[in-house]
């Protein structure tokens, strides 16, 4: 099969991860800092080894600020749902995933907050003078993607970081489709809340994800309960990371957490990012030579990140991607990716778009066969 769908999330991933999670949950998964002896402390070593590498990675200056999560989705949820008070005011885009708009949405409804979403260019891309102009006093969060899962369209984040710093509101950015990509420094970017999947390019396994928590942002946990000390306290301590990681850990999870972004140091991520801009130029131009195929996003792929999203005249993307995958063994993901209001700026609302999303293990030549398959999927339907 060729995978096309590291969007959505990665596979294979790195040998090392799979090794070591097997080696982790047979000889050494025991829960980390609950009890005193050797396997658990061990455990709870690998957890820290986990934070203080993704600490580097994303130049947090506080490792314990790093907080373990399900997923992306689950990150969001606490940073949005533990920031924000009766009556402030938020700032997203329609760029955004539903983990960021559903949440924000039934917030709105409530009336708890205003909410304002902003529109993006033809380009696909934010102006950060529109979130300047979209700041009230009581905007509390300015909540923006890194990159759109549909467009691959990377954003500003630093100018908008710096906006949202100025006027005294949190910035949020959801790396879900960057972090593994793209470079993140949470204290050059100014982010104050920074949520990441674990399980798409930085190659841990599902049911990973992480939220960077700056000095900033006050968060009210979600979740309560035990943290392996301080038992007799009636509530939840307010250090971190327990303060927001009531309950056991994703043990043998995080710890596949950790070899991914190790994999990634190794390889170096300037050469991961450099073959993924290879492959989505590759797949880009060749798609772009079909008459009625017709690409989102940007051409510029020094601007995006891999997912590559298109229509085809006279072919209904679900169907396109049923035949990519029974007559061509090739997986990719069609329909409106959790994304609707992209798609409704772009004009693909409700049916969608196809989505390839190629990642570090696909090849040159899985592209050529890609395009070919849509090629010949085309010219059948033509005939
Ligand atoms: N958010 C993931 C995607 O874009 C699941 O496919």
């Amino acid at each position: 099969m060729i995978y096309l769908d590291n969007a959505a999330t990665s596979f294979p991933k790195p040998a090392r991860v799979y090794e070591r999670m097997d080696r982790f949950l047979r000889e050494e998964a025991a829960n980390p800092g609950r009890s005193g002896h050797r396997l658990s402390v061990e455990a709870e070593a690998q957890i820290l080894q986990a934070r203080n590498i993704l600490a580097k990675f994303f130049n947090v200056k506080h490792p314990e600020r790093i907080i373990f999560t399900l997923n992306g989705t689950d990150s969001l949820n606490i940073a949005i749902k533990g920031v924000l008070r009766a009556g402030d005011h938020v700032i997203t885009t329609v760029l955004e995933h539903n983990s960021v708009l559903r949440p924000l949405n039934a917030l709105a409804a409530n009336g708890k907050i205003a909410l304002t979403k902003l529109d993006a260019s033809k380009e696909g891309l934010i102006d950060p003078e529109n979130v300047r102009k979209a700041i009230r006093k009581s905007t509390r969060l300015v909540a923006v993607t890194h990159a759109s899962n549909v467009t691959g369209v990377v954003q500003p984040v630093q100018p908008i970081g710096r906006i949202a710093r100025e006027s005294g509101a949190l910035f949020l950015v959801d790396a879900a489709q960057t972090a593994g990509v793209i470079p993140i420094d949470v204290e050059q970017d100014l982010i104050d809340l920074l949520a990441f999947p674990g399980h798409k390019s930085l190659y841990g396994p599902p049911g990973t994800g992480g939220l960077v928590v700056g000095e900033r942002p006050q968060l009210v946990p979600w979740r309560e309960g035990g943290t392996g000390f301080d038992s007799e306290s009636a509530t939840q301590p307010e250090e971190f990371p327990f303060a927001l990681e009531g309950g056991t850990p994703n043990t043998v999870g995080i710890v596949g957490l950790k070899e991914g972004v190790e994999f990634i140091l190794k390889e170096g991520l300037e050469r991961i990012q450099n073959h993924e801009r290879s492959l989505v130029r590759k797949l880009r131009d060749g798609l772009a030579r079909l008459s009625g195929v017709h690409l989102h996003g940007t051409s510029d792929v020094a601007k995006s990140v891999a997912p590559v999203s298109f229509v085809v005249d006279g072919l209904d993307p679900q169907e396109l991607s049923v035949i990519l995958d029974q007559s061509f063994d090739i997986a990719v993901r069609a329909g409106l990716h959790c994304a609707p209001l992209v798609h409704q700026a772009l004009g693909t609302f409700p049916k969608g778009s196809v989505r390839l999303s190629p990642g570090y293990f696909n090849t040159a030549h899985d592209m050529e066969q890609a395009v070919s398959a849509v090629r010949e999927i085309q010219s059948q339907v033509s005939v």
